[in-house]
């Protein structure tokens, strides 16, 4: 079920066990090493499929089905899916704040967490207050692209941390 979370006012939603192990072994089965590549969002042990996709496509058009899947739960209408992408962290790495401006609706999908994974933390625009989310594989969870978020204080200690990640556009 998708579940509707309130953080400083701003409405967040969330699902667990949005993909199970089939739907995600496929994912990771189809990165190709070669679009692994570095991006200045993150610090310490990390690769992205952000900067280097071989054919310019995007991780979900290759997987259709799971995109599909994806939009079912996005909760504004006229919504399409733009960028999608995989970042995996190894350990020592953080995620910088940041935010994703030109879309509406930004999301993850956990592909690889456990308990010693670095969070996912949000800050409150007019506040600087945050407010720590914890990952765990399978979690679906999706925010407005306006809304700041990193690895605030925590730092990635498991071996793989890997996500993916997206932005909606209005049709
Ligand atoms: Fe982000």
């Amino acid at each position: 079920m998708m579940r509707k979370k309130t953080i400083f006012t701003i409405d967040i939603y969330e699902k667990y066990n949005f993909l199970n192990d089939t739907e995600i072994d496929k994912i990771i089965n189809s990165i190709n090493p070669n679009d692994l590549g570095h991006y200045d969002y993150f610090t310490g042990n990390h690769k992205t499929t952000y900067v280097n996709m071989s054919d310019n496509a995007y991780i979900l058009d290759h997987h259709k089905d799971i995109e599909d899947k994806i939009m079912n739960e996005v909760y504004l209408p006229n919504q399409r899916m733009q960028d999608s992408w995989i970042n995996i962290q190894g350990e020592g790495s953080t995620l910088k704040y940041h935010k994703h401006p030109g879309s509406i609706i930004s999301g993850i999908v956990v592909l690889k967490a456990d308990e010693h994974s670095s969070k996912l933390v949000f800050k409150n625009p007019s506040t600087e207050e945050t407010k720590e989310m914890t990952l765990t594989t399978g979690l679906l969870l999706m925010w407005p692209s306006y809304l700041m978020h990193g690895s605030g204080d925590s730092v990635n200690k498991s071996k793989d941390r890997a996500v993916l990640s997206f932005n909606t556009w209005e049709k």
